[in-house]
């Protein structure tokens, strides 16, 4: 059986993730691929920190060491910000090597080019985990919904924003001690800032205009605001009137110009969104032929996000597979 080689960038909640993912489903990968995944490099940034990684696998902070691996097939990217991630996966892309992210900053800013970068290099690149965590959001766009023409995005792409509202409304509790409670369950960081004012949304919906789109708008002229201003009173007065607020990540196109906004909405039991509830995300799009579509699951989360990695993987050996095919399916 052939072997595939990957390397994990990244080792905290979601690199660890995709370790467990690959070792507890390597028997699904085998039947499925026919081939046997082996993980042979984890990148870190810490090398003090204690780690349940098999002996025989590198772990190294050198990037370098990871590129000078023969025959690496694959790396997952899960390091959080622009750079080095950004910088890393133009290197591995260079070297032929094909990419999966969960890296939602740096791949609002720079997926496109990564993905011109692969295009001309014959290299894979994968981004499913980016946005809404395990729903698979990006595949149905690219691949069920291809001859749709989508006009509308709306999505909750931020679950603890999600959950502080949903338990501002069910427990009558304060904006400060919903989010208390949020960051007491493991949802929300010790800083929360980027989940709590609308950032973290944002970078998702840049990455889905992208993909629907084709581009995205002036980052400047996208009205972000967050859910702190929020009171628990208004949440209430809306209850009483079978409203209930969201916070909405939302985008469409007027004319030639695309309309995008990060914020809260009142919206009532008739909206696809009005349901969602706790740490959940969900995007309802409309689209030309089909109509509303509306796709719910978690956002983030450990083995979510990494359910997204896997999947991205599957499909680039599958691809991969069914190219090396063709040449001998034309003879
Ligand atoms: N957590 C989620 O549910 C989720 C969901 C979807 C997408 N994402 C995205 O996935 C990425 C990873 O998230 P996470 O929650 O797994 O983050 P995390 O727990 O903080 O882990 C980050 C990992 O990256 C490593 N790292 C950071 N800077 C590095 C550098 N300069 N060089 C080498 N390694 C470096 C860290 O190394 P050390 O261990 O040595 O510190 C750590 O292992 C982020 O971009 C995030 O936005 C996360």
């Amino acid at each position: 059986m052939s072997v595939i080689k990957a390397a994990l960038l990244g080792f905290g909640t979601v690199g660890e993730g995709v370790y467990t993912a690959i070792h507890s489903h390597q028997q699904q990968l085998n039947e499925l691929l026919g081939v046997r995944v082996e993980i042979v490099a984890v990148l870190i940034r810490d090398k003090n920190k204690k780690r349940d990684i098999e002996s025989n696998i590198l772990v190294t902070t050198d990037f370098e060491e990871i590129l000078n691996i023969r025959d690496l097939d694959v790396v997952f990217e899960a390091i959080v910000g622009e750079e080095p991630g950004y910088t890393y996966l133009k290197q591995a892309i260079d070297k032929g090597i094909h990419v999966i992210t969960a890296n939602k900053v740096m791949f609002a800013k720079y997926g496109q080019e990564l993905i011109h970068k692969a295009k001309q290099r014959n290299v894979k690149l994968a981004f499913e985990a980016t946005t809404a965590g395990g729903v698979p959001i990006i595949r149905t766009i690219q691949r069920l919904l291809q001859v749709n023409r989508i006009t509308k995005v709306q999505g909750i792409l931020n679950g603890t924003s999600n959950f502080i509202l949903t338990k501002m409304r069910e427990n009558k509790l304060s904006f400060e001690a919903a989010l208390h409670l949020a960051q007491q369950k493991g949802y929300a960081e010790a800083d929360p800032t980027n989940d709590i004012s609308g950032k973290d949304a944002f970078c998702k919906l840049m990455i889905l205009s992208q993909l629907v789109f084709g581009e995205q708008p002036c980052w400047s002229e996208v009205k972000i605001e967050g859910i702190t201003s929020i009171s628990q009173q208004q949440i209430e007065e809306k209850e009483h009137q079978g409203q209930r607020y969201k916070h909405i990540a939302e985008i469409y196109k007027e004319g030639k110009l695309i309309k995008a906004s990060v914020k809260p909405i009142i919206v009532d039991s008739n909206h696809p969104l009005y349901w969602i509830e706790g740490v959940e995300n969900a995007i309802a799009l409309e689209a030309s032929l089909v109509g509303n579509i509306t796709l719910q699951g978690p956002g983030a989360g450990k083995m979510p996000t990494a359910s997204a990695m896997i999947e991205d993987f599957a499909e680039i050996v599958q691809h991969q597979q069914l190219q090396e095919k063709i040449p001998a399916l034309q003879m």
